[in-house]
């Protein structure tokens, strides 16, 4: 199946690891529709690792675990459905997923049956104890043919890291989003290297295969199961702000049965949200200015029906200025343009002069605008 802007949803992992079960996943979706989540877009429930048994069945089918899944899955995508979700699951590419559990590997489309059966709409798709003679690529390529021919569309989201120059062969697959890093914990130095890493990446990026920077921190302070040492809420939302930017898809990995107030107004800024979803899916650019240090980044990127958003991201213990210069944006004086530019976290309006913006951020804090073209008065 085609998606053309950047999933959203909630995956179990990053919290939960191998302790989910049927209640948590019902709790999880009542959530989701209750708390305004699902009405912001977050609209795939996904289940990953540890949710089966160690042995197929006779006809060599994968089988819930009956202790954590007792009525087994399609009772789960039954309800994730009545809520208006959508249903995900998480399978491997190798003989075992990454916790230990049968992966994929030569049984791809008796898999595929399996999960259209049950009504899976979304299969992370991971890496582990993959074969070291076939090229990752035929891997990907085999689970996106057999979700192509289950009979239900099932979104297809590969998980190989971006190792074995995923970016090079993962549009030939049929996957919606593609993991371009390793794997996130909850901690700043960890979004840190992620953003960082992905700065080569964006070419990659767009509409139809979106470059997955990993399953959201937000609010997860330091507990489960890449708990951590946590961030604060200021560091949590510039991370989303960051992700939101990149066009990354927004994977709420914390407990939203137990969200704070904050948490939950990080998660459904829908300015920001807006952003992210901009149909046009347009590659962010770096913008070059005169920077500190690797620790203040900005970027642009034009929005469908002229807007461009602007982010400056302060990833440092330390205030910083950010500045920008109109003409990076294709906006010189000779155009006798400007801009309109309103701080979405904020709702403050940011003062041009000479076509030049200076903005203060406090540690750790970012700015993100949705500026208007205007003509200059
Ligand atoms: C890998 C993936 C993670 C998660 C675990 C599950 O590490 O990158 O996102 O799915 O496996 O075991």
């Amino acid at each position: 199946m085609v998606k053309l802007t950047p999933p959203m949803g909630w995956n179990s992992w990053n919290t939960f690891g191998a302790d989910i079960n049927e209640a948590l996943i019902f709790e999880t979706a009542d959530k989701m529709a209750e708390s305004g989540l699902l009405a912001c877009g977050y609209d795939y429930l996904v289940i990953d690792d540890c949710w089966s048994l160690k042995e197929r069945d006779e006809q060599d089918r994968l089988v819930p675990d009956p202790v954590k899944f007792p009525h087994g899955m399609k009772a789960v995508a039954d309800y994730v459905h009545a809520k208006g979700l959508k249903f995900g699951m998480y399978s491997c590419a190798g003989n075992l997923t990454c916790a230990g559990y049968p992966g994929s590997f030569e049984h791809e489309f008796i898999d595929a049956a399996t999960f259209a059966e049950w009504g899976v709409d979304f299969l992370k798709y991971d890496y582990c104890y993959h074969s070291n003679i076939i090229p990752g690529e035929y891997l990907y390529r085999r689970m996106g043919l057999a979700l192509e021919n289950c009979g239900r569309d099932i979104l297809f989201s590969a998980c190989s890291w971006g190792i074995d120059e995923t970016h090079t062969w993962i549009k030939t697959s049929s996957a919606s989003m593609w993991r371009s890093t390793g794997d996130i914990v909850d901690t700043w130095e960890s979004v840190k290297s992620l953003a960082a890493q992905q700065k080569a990446l964006h070419p990659y990026n767009g509409v139809g295969c979106f470059n997955d920077m990993d399953m959201l921190i937000v609010g997860m302070h330091g507990k489960g199961n890449v708990g951590f040492q946590g961030c604060s809420d200021i560091q949590y939302r510039t991370h989303f702000s960051l992700w939101a930017f990149l066009s990354s898809p927004l994977m709420i990995g914390c407990d939203i049965r137990d969200m704070s107030p904050e948490t939950l107004s990080t998660l459904t800024n829908r300015d920001i949200i807006a952003i992210n979803q901009d149909p046009g899916c347009r590659q962010p650019y770096p913008l070059q200015g005169i920077w500190r240090d690797d620790n203040l980044i900005a970027y642009a990127k034009n929005l469908t029906g002229g807007d461009i958003a602007i982010g400056f991201f302060n990833l440092s213990a330390d205030k910083a200025t950010a500045r920008l210069n109109l003409d990076e944006l294709g906006l010189p004086h000779s155009t006798h343009k400007t801009l309109s530019m309103k701080e979405i976290w904020t709702q403050k309006d940011a003062l041009i002069r000479n076509a030049h913006v200076a903005w203060e951020l406090e540690p750790y804090d970012c700015a993100v605008f949705r500026a208007k073209v205007v003509d200059l008065a």
